[in-house]
Parts: C-alpha cells; structure tokens; sequence
C-alpha cells in the first residue's frame, strides 16, 4: 500500500495539536516527525517533551526521522515517547548494524536513510534487516525546499534492491515532494512519501485528499 506520511515540521506550531487532528481526520496514515540535533544537520528542531504531548491526540503511526549525530544514544528515548517507525542515517553513526537491533529489541520498524550524496549502495548491507529505505530528495535539515532531480535516480535503485531483498523494505521519500512531482517519485517506485509544506500550507485537509488520491491510484 502507497502511504502518506505527513511532515509537521511545515505544521504551525501555535496551533500544532489542532493540526494533527485535521491531518489525522483526513486520513493521512503517518505522522513524520523531524528530529534535528544541530550537529547532524544545521538546524535544531523537536524531540521528546513535543512528542510525548502529540502522542495523546493520535493513534496513527509516528515516523520518526531522526537527523542526529549518534542515534544510538537516543533509541530508548524516543520508542518511550511513542514512535513506531524509528528512521536514523547512515552517515550519523558508524554502527548501523547495531541501530536497527535497538529499534527492533524495542519491537519498532527501522528504516535507514541516506543524504543526497550518499549512493544508495549504502543500504546494500542491512537490505536484510532494514524494514524501510529513506532517500532524501533534499538536503536533510529544513522543509521548503526543493526536489533534487538528480535524486530521481536513486529512488529507482532503491525500489530494485528493495524487490530483490526477501525482506522487501519500504521505500521513502522525503523532501521538496509537491504536487508538480509526486506521480514522479511514484513512478521510480517511492511507496511512502514524506510531505511537509505542500500539505501544512494552504488547506491541509484539502492537501492530504490530493495526495491520498495520487497515492491510491498508482499502487506499486
Ligand atoms: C527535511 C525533513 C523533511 C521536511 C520535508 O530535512 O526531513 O521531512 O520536513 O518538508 P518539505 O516537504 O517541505 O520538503
Ligand atoms: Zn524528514
């Protein structure tokens, strides 16, 4: 199934609850939530106390995208804090391996990602553990930005990978995805696309039903 996963950090933060409920009521299946620790990328963003509180009002899937140096520190605290879906990047940490062990100990999907720069040859070792591949089609660290073509390319790679795995992990996308591009990304074979501005600008509601749409008819 194709799946929507809504980006908050585009959400308005003074009316950030109210928010997640209309993204939730339209039917949107993840909430993605950024994680920025101003090492990995440049900007600091969210973590836990906002999470816990958000946890309250949703049941549906909370995609964690951590870009922090080291996640292995943080696993334990964010599964306590709700997440389902734990997603830390390649480059962050010299023992991926290990990372996705804590994710599943703590019974959670793990997904990996990579930066735009890093080949997505990079997923090749943990095709048989990962449960979700996540190629960046912006440079991690801030929303608003645009799709990087180049980065078409990969997407297609990593569905192929993604197929010839028996595990056959997800394929994310995240970053710039808009209405002008989204049966792109579907066409290379992306099956949960990560949206922030395109659905917190303007009518959310209205956003999401576009995108839902978009993503049911093109089933991978
Ligand atoms: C960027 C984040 C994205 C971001 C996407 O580092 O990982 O999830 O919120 O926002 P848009 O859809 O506006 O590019
Ligand atoms: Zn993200």
């Amino acid at each position: 199934m194709n799946i929507l996963s809504t980006s908050i950090l585009s959400a308005d933060f003074t009316r950030l609850g109210e928010q997640i409920r209309i993204a939730d009521r339209a039917g949107a299946q993840y909430i993605h939530i950024d994680v920025m620790d101003g090492l990995f990328v440049p900007s600091i963003s969210y973590g836990m106390p906002v999470m816990r509180s958000v946890r309250k009002i949703t049941e549906k899937t909370f995609d964690v995208h951590l870009m922090i140096e080291r996640p292995e520190r943080y696993i334990g605290a964010f599964a306590d804090c709700g997440a389902d879906i734990i997603t830390f990047h390649l480059e962050s940490t010299d023992r991926p391996a290990a990372v996705i062990e804590q994710i599943h100990e703590r019974g959670l999907r793990a997904g990996i990602a990579v930066k735009p720069k890093t080949p997505v040859e990079a997923f090749v070792p943990y095709l048989g553990s990962a449960d979700m591949l996540l190629v960046m089609t912006v440079e991690p660290g801030f929303g608003g930005q645009s799709y990087l073509e180049d980065c078409t390319g990969k997407i297609r790679a990593a569905r192929k990978m993604a197929e010839e795995s028996g595990r056959r992990p997800d394929v994310q996308v995240d970053g710039g995805i808009c209405r002008e591009n989204i049966d792109t990304v579907l066409d290379a074979g992306a099956n949960v696309a990560v949206v922030g501005s395109a659905v917190f600008q303007g009518d959310i509601e209205k956003n999401i039903k576009y995108f839902l749409g978009k993503l049911s008819r093109q089933e991978v």
